[in-house]
């Protein structure tokens, strides 16, 4: 289900471009003395040059693929949409943000190209899923189950900070400019705005997910589990 648009394991992203700063190097300088670990898990090319990636400790030399398996085991019941019919710059982020909180899918609704630097190589590792139009994203969500809830500060918005979300839920961003689209405000079942106090119109979408995520994660998530 990963996007056939994701970056491969050779191609270097952001967080390569610093080498040396992060990670592990090769298995026998890190662990002298200790074999190589022989399970399958284990990627023998980075067990031989070393482990730069921006990958929590726990997932040190693993190939991508058992990464993936991994937190595919773990997956939170939590879905978030963008739309992106105006190439919207914060995707990134969102999609960083959703890895962070083991989101299940990111669904990218309109446009099927979006700038990645912001997600720092981490949409290799999450479920991506493109919709061209907020009706075929409206489909996904009845066919999973998945309840939907818009984020925007529009008229007749719920306070984000005390409705209580759906465990089974969908949470859909709208872009810079427009805000959540009128059709996917309708088929939302609310939506919910994040209270502000100052002179802005709104905050950065990419932001505003990071909000949102983090209270459906204060809500449903087991915090034991977290690293
Ligand atoms: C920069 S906002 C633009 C739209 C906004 N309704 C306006 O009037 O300016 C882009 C997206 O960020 C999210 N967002 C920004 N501020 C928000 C807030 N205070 N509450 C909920 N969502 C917000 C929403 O998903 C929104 O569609």
């Amino acid at each position: 289900m990963l996007d056939s648009t994701s970056q491969t394991d050779s191609a270097p992203g952001p967080t390569e471009w610093g080498q040396g700063r992060h990670g592990v190097g090769p298995w026998e300088e890190e662990h002298p003395g200790v074999p190589r670990p022989v399970d399958k898990r284990y990627d023998p090319e980075l067990l031989s040059e070393g482990d730069r990636r921006n990958v929590v400790d726990a997932y040190r030399y693993w190939t991508r693929a058992a990464i993936i398996e991994d937190i595919d085991t773990r997956r939170h019941e939590l879905h978030v949409a963008i739309e992106n019919f105006e190439n919207d710059a914060n995707i990134g982020t969102v999609v960083r943000t959703a890895n962070a909180f083991a989101a299940d899918t990111v669904h990218i609704v309109g446009r099927r190209r979006w700038n990645r630097r912001g997600a720092m190589v981490t949409d290799r590792y999450q479920h991506l899923e493109h919709h061209q139009t907020v009706d075929d994203l409206m489909r996904y969500a009845v066919e999973h189950g998945l309840t939907v809830v818009a984020i925007d500060n529009t008229p007749g918005s719920v306070p984000l900070e005390t409705a209580d979300l759906p465990r089974r839920c969908l949470l859909l961003f709208g872009q810079e400019g427009p805000g959540v689209s009128e059709a996917a405000q309708k088929a939302a079942v609310m939506t919910c705005s994040i209270a502000q106090f100052g002179s802005t119109r709104s905050i950065n979408a990419g932001v505003a997910a990071g909000i949102a995520m983090h209270a459906w994660i204060r809500q449903h998530a087991d915090l034991k589990q977290s690293w």
